[in-house]
């Protein structure tokens, strides 16, 4: 029987930042108790250099310090994102700036990348337990920093994870809705300025960049475009949504759905073909009906954030269920033919 319920129905009563960081307190105080979770192997699937050993993952913004790693790669998730991590610490917007909308399983933040910054985040990283699951980064500027010289913030993250051998892939957040300016980056020119600095070394890890489901289509082939011939290996869509009817920041969860879906099949149609540039899909996923139309639509991993958060870690283990049930369903030895089985 899965304590969750009995859980959220105590800490959804808090404001929803305290109970964010009592949960925290909670998985870095009694992680030694909760047990490592096995992944069957028959879900592994490798893509860019890298062996997934589950499709599912969590998305940034949940550990930002990567203070849970050993507790959260307990879980079924194949792959965990840290982050957003800037070079300098700093405390983000003014509370309150994180909101729970139960009734829609959804979320709005305007949380602003408070983060503790790369020296508190890479001696994290180097304490922890990682659990045979797969690590990655996600980066971004600090709030001082003009967006004529955000390359430089990036070069500095990037360059720096790549070299720790803990680190497996990293992700360029270009994307969030709550600095001031970010989402401009992804205007050709100051883009063109990072991608630049990116030519300039040789990366060990591949690099995605995060992507925000309220660009048009036109945005999302130019990006496309300027990816292709570029170092960066893969696309993550989608960030939080701008709603200004809910207020001011990002929203997630079951309301970002289909926008998200719309973003995540126009770039899988776009891609096609195209296997130098892979796709990591989130952005409101909460069932493994929503995951499989994922998959079929030729889709493959995919990160989880806010339907973690209502449903609890009982979400994943039903999820690696229904997924190894299916499997047997369509004969495939492994996810990778479970993929083919299921477009065909
Ligand atoms: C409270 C909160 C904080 C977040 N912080 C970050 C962040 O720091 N960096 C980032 O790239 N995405 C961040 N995100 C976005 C998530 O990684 C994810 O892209 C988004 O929530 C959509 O997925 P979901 O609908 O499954 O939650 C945050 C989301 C939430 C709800």
């Amino acid at each position: 029987m899965s304590l969750y319920p009995i859980f959220k129905s105590i800490v959804f009563k808090l404001d929803p930042e305290v109970a964010h960081h009592l949960t925290m307190e909670l998985m870095r105080k009694f992680s030694f108790l909760y047990p490592t979770h096995k992944i069957d192997p028959r879900l592994s699937f490798k893509r860019n250099g890298l062996v997934f050993p589950s499709p599912f993952g969590l998305a940034a913004g949940l550990d930002k310090n990567a203070e849970v790693v050993s507790f959260l790669t307990k879980l079924p998730f194949g792959f965990i994102e840290v982050g957003t991590v800037t070079p300098k610490s700093q405390g983000g917007n003014e509370r309150p700036r994180l909101f729970r909308y139960p009734e829609i399983e959804s979320l709005r933040n305007r949380m602003g990348f408070n983060n503790h910054g790369l020296v508190t985040m890479d001696r994290n990283i180097k304490r922890s337990l990682k659990h045979q699951r797969l690590l990655g980064v996600n980066v971004g500027k600090n709030k001082i920093t003009s967006n004529e010289d955000a390359h430089l913030d990036y070069e500095k993250l990037l360059v720096h994870f790549d070299k720790m051998t803990e680190v497996d892939f990293l992700v360029i957040n270009v994307s969030s809705p709550n600095t001031p300016g970010l989402r401009s980056l992804l205007q050709d020119t100051a883009l063109s300025k990072l991608f630049e600095t990116l030519e300039t070394h040789q990366w060990l890890k591949p690099i995605y960049l995060k992507i925000s489901p309220d660009m048009s289509e036109s945005e999302l082939k130019s990006v496309i475009e300027i990816l292709k011939n570029s170092k960066i290996k893969g696309l993550i869509a989608t960030n939080t949504t701008i709603m200004t009817e809910f207020g001011e920041g990002g929203m997630s969860g079951k309301i970002l759905f289909e926008k998200a879906r719309k973003v995540r099949n126009f770039l899988l149609q776009q891609l096609k073909g195209n296997a130098d540039i892979h796709l990591i899909g989130v952005g409101g996923f909460s069932s493994f009906s929503e995951i499989k139309e994922y998959w079929i639509n030729g889709g493959d991993v995919v990160d989880l954030y806010s339907s973690f958060i209502f449903q609890g870690p009982e979400l994943l283990y039903e999820l690696e269920n229904d997924l190894l049930e299916d499997m047997i369903n369509v004969k495939a030895p492994d996810f990778e033919h479970y993929l083919k089985a299921i477009r065909s």
